[in-house]
């Protein structure tokens, strides 16, 4: 079986095969960096395609054997897990339908939706995440939830998301696939609506998502300058102004940010400014004497296949978002993070869980950006459980 998997083993071979600098972390974590084929940092220049060496050195088989290795300590996530800034998880594989296809939906079905979790990997159904049997777990793993715990956690509360377009998608993939509200094709890039359960109209939620790749709605690529404009402040200021707030807040730096930051200094100014935004935002609630919202980052996708070279590439976004995070941290904004970047290193090889930039475009049965018929989207879905592990975890 061929697949590209683990970053650990992409990191033998890259090791092997380039000798390049490898910084080892603790807990044998390691800088991903060294796998975007970019040397010296080459990643972070504006045009990085010109430095970008893309060959297939070697086409190496890896045998996978089933064993039952256990990480002693993975226990279901809890609040405190989310204070960790970077995540060194890894998917681990529970079953396996080999004859699985394509639905006229665009889903992949391929086990039981009530296909059960093995412990410690992941509690609840594993079926539910339609990724024939993948699973992720970081330094604990995650509770998938069934519609109805999903709407008893999400029941009452306001969450606010603000950024990229990678939030439109696991948006609407968390209505669809996890509150089983089928008939939401898609949400806008920006808006405000109320949800209800379709099995308990007493059970509403409330999101806002706030695209922040441009403070016009229809324009991109300016990134988290944005927050410059004074009207796109007093637009999300509105927000924590009314007599309930937003009780979580889901913020990241976009791919846009990628494109428009000529370098890493200038995104740093522009991350600190935004985390100042929002620290006045907090300060503002705090006078009002109203409950602080909960404020997590989500890491920025690591773009896949042939977006691996382009303004936005693995390896700069890795470094925007430990920058962004910092800044957060500094302006005392951000009280967790949830590392998307690290979900989606080890499918970000080729454009199967992909089209570059998105994880989780709706599922289709059509030809896809690699040629095949129907995408993973299962990537995606993932993180929706672990965004409702982070908004549920006591
Ligand atoms: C959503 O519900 C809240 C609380 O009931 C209400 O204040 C708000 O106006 C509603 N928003 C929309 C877009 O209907
Ligand atoms: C937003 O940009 C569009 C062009 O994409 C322009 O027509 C429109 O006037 C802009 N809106 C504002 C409020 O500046």
């Amino acid at each position: 079986m061929q697949v590209l998997l683990h970053w650990r083993v992409g990191l033998l071979t890259i090791f092997v095969l380039f000798g390049l600098f490898i910084v080892w972390g603790f807990g044998g974590c390691t800088d991903k960096n060294v796998f975007q084929g970019l040397r010296h940092f080459e990643g972070l220049k504006l045009t990085p395609w010109k430095f970008v060496y893309n060959r297939m050195v070697r086409n190496i088989g890896i045998r996978f054997f089933k064993s039952d290795v256990l990480i002693p300590e993975l226990q279901t996530c809890k609040a405190a897990d989310f204070g960790r800034d970077v995540w060194c998880g890894r998917w681990t594989r529970h079953g396996k339908n080999d004859e699985c296809f394509v639905g006229d939906d665009g889903r992949y079905r391929c086990l039981a939706s009530d296909f059960p979790c093995k412990a410690p990997w992941c509690d609840g159904s594993l079926g539910v995440l339609e990724s024939n049997g993948w699973v992720y777990s970081a330094h604990c793993s995650f509770k998938m939830y069934s519609a109805q715990s999903a709407w008893d956690c999400l029941k009452n509360r306001w969450i606010f998301f603000w950024g990229d377009s990678n939030h439109v998608d696991t948006i609407r993939n968390m209505l669809n696939f996890i509150l089983e509200l089928p008939d939401v094709h898609s949400v806008p890039r920006r808006f405000d609506m109320n949800f209800s359960n379709p099995r308990d109209m007493s059970q509403t939620v409330r999101i806002t998502s706030i695209f922040n790749g441009h403070w016009n709605e229809t324009q991109n690529y300016l990134g988290v300058d944005s927050i410059r404009n004074k009207g796109f402040q007093n637009l999300l200021k509105k927000y924590f102004s009314e007599d309930t707030i937003p009780d979580t807040v889901i913020i990241n730096s976009g791919l846009h940010d990628g494109v428009h930051f000529s370098s890493i200094r200038a995104f740093s100014v522009g991350a600190a400014h935004a985390a100042s935004f929002w620290a006045g935002v907090l300060e503002m609630v705090k006078q009002r004497g109203l409950a602080l919202p909960r404020v997590f980052y989500r890491t920025t996708v690591a773009t896949g296949g042939y977006a691996r070279s382009l303004a936005f590439n693995p390896n700069k976004m890795d470094v925007f978002n430990a920058v962004f995070i910092d800044k957060l941290k500094q302006a005392g904004v951000v009280s967790g993070v949830i590392d998307n970047f690290d979900m989606t290193f080890p499918w970000h090889f080729d454009n199967r869980c992909n089209d570059g930039v998105h994880y989780g475009r709706a599922p289709a049965k059509l030809k896809w950006r690699d040629g095949e018929i129907g995408h993973q989207y299962f990537v995606d879905l993932m993180l929706g459980h672990v965004l409702l592990n982070a908004l549920c975890a006591r």
